[in-house]
């Protein structure tokens, strides 16, 4: 729906699982046919993965539209650490030499100082057994000051006061850290928690020095009437969602989540724009389910061992070893499981998701059978924060495929994969429009979406109808 006079669309990517969807790559795939592509929420915490020419780019904070050309813009939803932000900057100069010229930021980016790092740290640290398994990038401290009125924005470094309030920010959280090292126990921990307390006020001279280095090269616009200029253009804006839906602070598994909006309605909050200019969102799962951190993952292979697979953990160590399923923002071995459809279905229904995009159906070469989640034992997964206690109904199906980046369109698509597809999508309710079948950008295929909707549709009364209701007066992008 878009009931205002500009011409242009919003179309919204996100992940449909936990996060490390391949995200990355489907939207610089995406991208080629959009006039800007903006992050609207997360920060440091996303790692989105892309191969260019046999290179592996990791962007955290920079949305990936960058490589494909396109504005690329840091919109208000985010918190962004500076001193990343410029070393990312410098990296992609490497692939880019016009990037400088595609990036924006927006004033009202909100920033993680070097005291919401350490907080973080402490956090997890006083937590113990119920830590949630943070990035320990800062994100949660860095909203929750946002959320109290007292964070810090991009613009406020410009400020000749800038380092007197942010030094007055800092000095406000000490007392909890200094508490922490009074009771810490653990000597390494302590140490380290002792060396950050005392470089905390160099660090932020440090921070605010690159302030102005950006400023001097990055371009800063006002995030909803730059958003706004582009779609009175009649011009179609390609928001990137980091992290998952099921990371989502108000519908993920809480208090297991990141601190932001990862769900569609993320995007108009982020990028400070009406929703009415919100066309389609299309959520990107992959053929099985991963998390890293803590909380509820019904389908896990192997629960309370973290990702610590070995040869005799079977279908966990196979798909976390093809998959390279380790974080690519923190290093840590990602948890894996079998695909949960009844998760896919409640992502797809609760985020708007007019259509799908499969990753990693690669992974899966060489195994005889895959297994899927075709429901819950005990409950209906219609209240998200019960979803600790859902027991999965795991069916066996048969596989023997090879997927291989030789496929270029759906003519090539094996038998068994097609009733994978159809399977899915009659149970979500939704087409899936793209499947990637390798790790490099061009080893994609698109379907084709029009035809997927109407067998689908065919196919299915209840759910395909509330698919093409929700679709057919929007195009792709
Ligand atoms: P935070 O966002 O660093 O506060 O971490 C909160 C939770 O979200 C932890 O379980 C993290 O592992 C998870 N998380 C944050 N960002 C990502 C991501 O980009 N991919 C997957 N998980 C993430």
């Amino acid at each position: 729906m878009n009931t205002n006079r500009s011409k242009g669309h919003i179309d919204v990517l996100l992940g449909a699982q936990w996060g490390d969807e391949g995200k990355g790559k489907v939207t610089d795939n995406y991208a080629y046919g959009y006039d800007l592509v903006a992050r609207y929420q997360g920060g440091p915490n996303a790692g989105h993965t892309l191969i260019v020419d046999g290179k592996t780019l990791v962007l955290h904070v920079i949305p990936s539209g960058v490589m494909v050309d396109k504005p690329s813009l840091l919109g208000e939803g985010m918190v962004i650490d500076l001193l990343m932000f410029f070393e990312e900057i410098k990296t992609v100069l490497t692939y880019k030499s016009n990037a400088t010229s595609l990036i924006k930021i927006s004033r009202g980016v909100g920033l993680i100082l070097p005291v919401h790092k350490l907080l973080d740290h402490v956090n997890e640290y006083l937590a113990g057994v119920g830590k949630i398994g943070s990035t320990l990038r800062g994100i949660g401290p860095a909203y929750e000051d946002q959320t109290g009125r007292r964070g810090p924005k991009y613009q406020d470094t410009f400020r000749h006061d800038a380092y007197e309030r942010f030094s007055k920010l800092q000095d406000r959280h000490t007392p909890i850290i200094k508490d922490a090292i009074d009771g810490c126990q653990d000597a390494e921990v302590k140490n380290f928690l002792v060396q950050k307390l005392d470089s905390l006020d160099s660090d932020l001279r440090t921070h605010l020095q690159v302030a102005s280095k950006i400023s001097d090269i990055i371009e800063d616009v006002d995030c909803g009437s730059y958003v706004e200029s582009i779609l009175a253009k009649g011009r179609n804006v390609l928001a990137e969602g980091a992290q998952g839906f099921f990371l989502d602070h108000a519908y993920g598994t809480y208090p297991y989540v990141t601190s932001s909006i990862t769900s569609a309605l993320g995007a108009p909050l982020g990028l400070g724009v009406s929703w009415t200019h919100m066309r389609k969102v299309v959520g990107v799962f992959k053929a099985y389910c991963t998390r890293v951190g803590k909380g509820p993952f019904p389908t896990e292979y192997f629960p309370g061992l973290d990702g610590h697979y070995d040869p005799s953990h079977g279908l966990g160590y196979l798909i976390q070893k093809r998959g390279g399923e380790v974080g690519s923002t923190t290093g840590r071995p990602r948890q894996c499981g079998a695909l949960d459809l009844p998760a896919l279905r409640y992502a797809v229904k609760t985020s708007g998701m007019s259509a799908l995009v499969m990753t990693k159906i690669d992974v899966f070469n060489g195994f005889d059978e895959i297994e899927l989640c075709v429901g819950y034992k005990n409950m209906e997964l219609d209240i998200f924060r019960r979803m600790g206690e859902a027991k999965p109904i795991v069916e066996k199906f048969r596989w023997g495929c090879e997927i291989t980046s030789k496929m270029k369109t759906e003519d090539d698509l094996p038998s068994r994969l097609r009733t994978l597809i159809q399977k899915i999508e009659d149970y979500v309710g939704v087409p899936i429009i793209m499947i990637s079948v390798g790790p490099n950008r061009d080893d994609v295929i698109s379907l084709d979406e029009s035809s997927r909707r109407k067998c689908l549709t065919a196919r299915t009364s209840g759910n395909g109808e509330h698919a093409s209701s929700l679709f057919t007066a929007s195009s792709g992008g």
